[in-house]
Order: C-alpha cells, then structure tokens, then sequence
C-alpha cells in the first residue's frame, strides 16, 4: 500500500443500481424509453400537472423501497472503510442503497426518501406517496415535492464537489452513461487535477475515450475487484 495513499473520488450512475434492480435510464427499456422526461423531470412538467409527475416519484419510490444493495455498493463501503487514504462517492442516483450499503454519499441530484416545500424550501423525510394537495409541514401551502432535481435545475453540492475533483489521485466513473452535465464534464475536471481517471461500466459510454483505463463488465463484478486491486496495492 502506498503510503501517502491519495484521494478517491468515485461518481456513480444508474448502472450501479440496475443489478439491484432499478432501471437506468438509457438502457434498452430504460425509465426514458417509457417516460417523457419534459412530462415527469422537470419544472415546466411539474406546474403543468403536478399529480402526473408526483405519480411517477410514487412509483419509483415503491420500487426503491423494496431495492437492496448489490455488491458494487458494498465493495464502495469496503474501500471506505478499509482504505487508508479519503475516499468521496459522489451519486447521480436518487436511491438510497450507498446509505443502505454504509456509504454516506453525495446526491447531487437529491434523493427519492426525501420531499421539500416549493414554497419555503423546508426539508423533510418523504412519505411513500406524495400528491400535489399535500400541504407543506412548515408552511401548509401545497407545494410539495420531490426532493430530486430536475433537468434545467442546479445539482446539489457543485462547489463541494469541485474541491474533491481538485484534490482527487483517483477518479472513477461506475455505471454512467456521461450523457448529463454536469456530471458528464467531472472527469475533465478530475484529468486537469491529475488524477488517474478509470471507467467502469457494463459498455462503452459517451465519454469512454476521456479516462485513461477502464474496466468493463456488470458492476456487482468489477466493481469488488477494482476495490481489491485498491486494497492490495
Ligand atoms: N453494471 C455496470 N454498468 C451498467 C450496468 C451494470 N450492471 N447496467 C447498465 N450499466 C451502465 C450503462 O452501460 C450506462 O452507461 O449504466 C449506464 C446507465 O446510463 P443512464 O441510464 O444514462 O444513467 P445515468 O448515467 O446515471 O444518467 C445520469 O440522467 O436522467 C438523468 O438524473 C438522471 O441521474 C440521471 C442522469
């Protein structure tokens, strides 16, 4: 093990979730090949008919409620728990399993357990269903929603983030398609800080030919040996 062990910064996508099994996005018979994301993901959507998108959270909600975490979320809270250095897992997903699994991760585009008011900002655990007459437990107006953000909204923790991209040694990518920004432009920022930048997914992405290795296969398998060789360095 080296001993000045660097930081590890890790982003992950739907696909470290899928074999727990919550669909991805983009994936053949992913959640947007059923959905029109304008309809259900967005501000304009939201205003247009509140129930349809509250509707489509409940849904998901349900589905994660009865997920588990895989072996890909475990082999992440192996690494850091066992490795000596700091490690950052940064999610782009709105389940819960990181947690489930022991990782406290980053959720820059919110999280499916929890609701907000639109009127006052308060934050508050959510129920597992949620419909647009609910009133705020702060404010009573019925504003509530989805603490997820939706597209044209800012993600969570940008500037928290960019510190740990600006400090990385190691930059991993698991199970995303780098289709959205800002996550899609993260390991630029990791390469410029001169990090090693690694890719992990079942397939080639959009943003493969960016990382200087990468390692394919389902998560729940290269993800426990990628922490291994970590480990055993
Ligand atoms: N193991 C590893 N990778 C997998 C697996 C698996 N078992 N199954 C699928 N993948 C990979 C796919 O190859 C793909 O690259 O996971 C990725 C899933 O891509 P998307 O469905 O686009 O999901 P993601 O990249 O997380 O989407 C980013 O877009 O819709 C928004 O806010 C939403 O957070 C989401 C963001």
């Amino acid at each position: 093990m080296d001993r000045n062990p660097g930081k590890i910064v890790v982003l992950t996508g739907a696909g470290v979730s899928a074999e727990s099994g919550l669909g991805t996005f983009r994936d053949k018979g992913g959640v947007w090949t059923r959905y029109d994301l304008n309809e259900v993901a967005t501000p304009e959507g939201f205003r247009r008919d509140p129930n349809k998108v509250h509707d489509f959270y409940n849904a998901r909600r349900r589905n994660a409620a009865g997920a588990k975490p895989n072996a890909a979320h475990a082999a992440l809270a192996r690494l850091e728990r066992d490795y000596p250095g700091e490690v950052v897992v940064i999610t782009q997903n709105v389940d819960s399993l990181h947690e489930a699994a022991g990782t406290a991760a980053i959720h820059m585009h919110g999280r499916l357990d929890r609701a907000t008011c639109a009127s006052c900002g308060a934050g508050w655990d959510a129920p597992m269903e949620m419909h647009a007459a609910d009133p705020c437990p702060v404010c009573s107006e019925p504003s509530t929603r989805p603490d997820v953000v939706w597209f044209g909204e800012v993600p969570h923790a940008l500037d928290e983030i960019a510190g740990h991209l600006d400090a990385a040694a190691v930059f991993a990518a698991i199970g995303t398609s780098g289709q959205v920004h800002p996550a899609a432009g993260f390991v630029s920022e990791a390469r410029r800080a001169g990090a090693r930048t690694i890719e992990i997914n079942l397939a080639p992405s959009e943003i493969s030919d960016l990382f200087h290795e990468r390692i394919e296969g389902p998560a729940t398998q290269s993800v426990p040996l990628w922490v291994e060789r970590l480990l055993s360095a």
